[in-house]
């Protein structure tokens, strides 16, 4: 590591390399609004073609990306269903009712993945008290379900179920690359069965910013208007798309050290007393763990390590989520395991405690 301090809190902290400032700085550019941007066309045009899909859109960000993707199949009226973990559900600030107007109803599944027993009988039927059930979105790698990659055989059985019960579906991608790696298998295999995917650069790949979302000409059309009214629509955008390309050209394979540093790491905290890792869970570059209550709470030991220069953060009473990524190295992730152990050991009750976790008043 070049400096003292390890930031596990998440992958959308790394900085881009000097490689990719070089692309960028190259960038041939121009006004994407117009559609202008050779760069920005050029990504368009390679991941559209990667993942078999007609037409792709460049958006800012994987919320708004994912809201795009939404907005493209629904109307007002409308619901979506989706595992109740899915960061569409909960962490996009109730986005799809305030931007298109359309509910979201969640399903209980396991780590973040549905299979068709949890979703049959949930499909309404045309009826004026009720809403219009129009989509099922899902995510992958699960974020909330501990970075899970679902099985390629789940993920394309639900399509087909949803698909069968006249549903669209939506892949929320932010680290779908993640899931192609820990799943050791094209990335069409999981897309195939999706009517729109949001894919991030922002996360496990690296860039600054930057999503992009796939599908059918017709969503994506949509989807270029739903973007110009959320202010998303930009004009000499290639200096980012520039880094999104270097991206798909560079950092998908190393995802693969991402995953092997998140197991190092989970494997080092598995035997501190105090700490519980489930390590079958860990398949790609997030870990999830808990503190057991009489050594404190999360929100504890997440300030105990900031104060050793270490930032892992608490997302929950006793649950911690650890994140390996490009500016990690299996040298940081063992320097973070190790101040776990050592805060453990010499205690953390003297850290203000959040009561209920970051994100409950009660
Ligand atoms: C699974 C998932 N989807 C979507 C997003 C939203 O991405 P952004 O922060 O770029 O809006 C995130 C962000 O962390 C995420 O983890």
């Amino acid at each position: 590591m070049s400096n003292s301090v390890v930031n596990m809190y998440s992958d959308t902290v790394t900085k881009p390399t000097e490689a990719m400032l070089q692309a960028m700085i190259t960038a041939e550019v121009g006004d994407d609004m117009s559609g202008e941007d050779p760069t920005v066309n050029r990504l368009e045009s390679m991941v559209a073609e990667l993942l078999n899909k007609d037409a792709a859109v460049f958006a800012c960000s994987g919320t708004q990306s994912n809201q795009m993707g939404i907005r493209s199949h629904c109307f007002p009226g409308d619901e979506l269903l989706i595992e109740e973990q899915g960061h569409i559900a909960r962490f996009e600030g109730g986005a799809p009712a305030a931007i298109s107007g359309i509910t979201t109803r969640t399903v209980r599944g396991r780590h973040g993945m549905l299979d068709i027993a949890d979703l049959e009988g949930k499909v309404y039927v045309d009826n004026q008290h009720l809403a219009v059930t129009k989509l099922l979105c899902c995510e992958n790698t699960t974020n909330g379900g501990g970075g899970r990659t679902w099985p390629v055989d789940q993920i394309q059985r639900v399509c087909g179920w949803a698909h069968e019960a006249g549903l669209k579906t939506h892949l929320d991608g932010a680290r779908l690359f993640n899931a192609v790696i820990a799943s050791d298998v094209h990335v069409r295999e999981i897309c195939d069965g999706f009517d729109t995917v949001s894919i991030c650069f922002s996360k496990g790949l690296g860039c600054p910013m930057g999503s992009v979302l796939v599908g059918s000409a017709e969503s994506i059309r949509r989807a270029r208007r739903v973007r110009k009214m959320l202010g998303g629509a930009l004009r000499q955008a290639g200096i980012i798309a520039a880094a999104a390309i270097h991206a798909l050209e560079n950092h998908v394979d190393r995802l693969a050290d991402d995953h092997a540093n998140a197991r190092a790491f989970a494997e080092a905290i598995a035997d501190i007393d105090g700490i519980s890792v489930e390590l079958d869970g860990v398949e790609s570059n997030l870990v999830f763990f808990d503190v057991d209550p009489a050594v404190g709470d999360a929100s504890q030991l997440s300030a105990a390590l900031r104060e050793r220069g270490v930032r892992i953060g608490a997302m929950g009473p006793r649950t911690l989520r650890g994140c390996t990524h490009l500016d990690v190295d299996r040298e940081g992730v063992m320097l973070a395991a190790e101040a776990i152990r050592n805060c453990v050991h010499a205690g953390i009750q003297q850290f203000a405690a959040t009561p209920f976790g970051p994100f409950c008043r009660a």
